[in-house]
């Protein structure tokens, strides 16, 4: 199945996919005890902003509504269809304005510049081009913007339900890591073996993530260990 197709299904329905747990648009990162991420970009967000955000792969639209409550200009490029149209139903129930975009990180023209902040939160282990895609995230980022990126790492195998469509999960410091290896990295951790709690439509079963706010500021690569 292609991916463009699996999540059209899986946003077929009116009520959210993703996120269903309450207070999702808050904007106090105490209330979102369970995302790291979530907490960073938002105290990034209000010490840092308002500013320019990119939501790539934005699925429903949670991080930007989030961003764009906070005053934050946001745009947002998502594949499906039926994601597109549920970010667009969402944004109006919040009352925020968002631009939104169909399009693939691979091969979208992004025509308005460049931002503060770019997240990609869950799509690169469905990219097998990590190279270009981080690539693209990077161009799209401002001197001292933020990438805050979230993907499967293969710490754990792909669960058998999500065998439906092709995945590529990274090693922990593998493509995506190498790839901002002169950015600096506020944030990097590896998660492992989380139980999945952000959608409900398979059984139960686990996943381990790289999670990593990288900066657009120069850091010196490490040097290689001699063996
Ligand atoms: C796991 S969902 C995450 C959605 C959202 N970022 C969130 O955290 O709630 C992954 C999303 O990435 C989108 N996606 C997958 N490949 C993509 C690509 N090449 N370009 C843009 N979006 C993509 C999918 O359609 C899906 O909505």
């Amino acid at each position: 199945m292609e991916i463009r197709d699996f999540f059209d299904s899986a946003y077929s329905t009116p009520e959210r996919y993703w996120w269903r747990q309450p207070n999702i648009y808050s904007l106090s990162p105490e209330d979102h005890a369970g995302s790291l991420m979530t907490q960073f970009i938002l105290r990034h967000a209000r010490h840092h902003g308002p500013g320019r955000a990119l939501d790539v792969g934005s699925g429903e639209g949670a991080d930007a509504i989030r961003l764009a409550r906070l005053g934050w200009e946001v745009d947002a490029v998502e594949l499906s269809g039926n994601g597109v149209r549920k970010i667009q139903k969402f944004a109006r129930e919040a009352e925020v304005q968002l631009r939104i975009e169909r399009g693939d990180l691979l091969t979208h023209p992004f025509r308005h510049g460049r931002y503060d902040m770019v997240i990609c939160n869950g799509v690169l282990h469905y990219i097998q081009d990590k190279e270009t895609a981080c690539r693209r995230l990077q161009e799209l980022t401002r001197p001292g913007g933020i990438n805050a990126i979230s993907l499967w790492s293969d710490y754990t195998p792909v669960p058998d339900c999500h065998r439906v469509v092709p995945t590529f999960p990274d090693r922990e410091r593998g493509t995506v890591y190498q790839a901002y290896a002169t950015w600096s990295k506020p944030l990097l951790y590896f998660e492992r073996m989380r139980v999945e709690q952000g959608h409900h439509d398979m059984p139960g079963h686990l996943h381990s993530f790289i999670k990593m706010i990288a900066q657009n500021v120069y850091r010196p690569p490490e040097p290689r260990k001699s063996s």
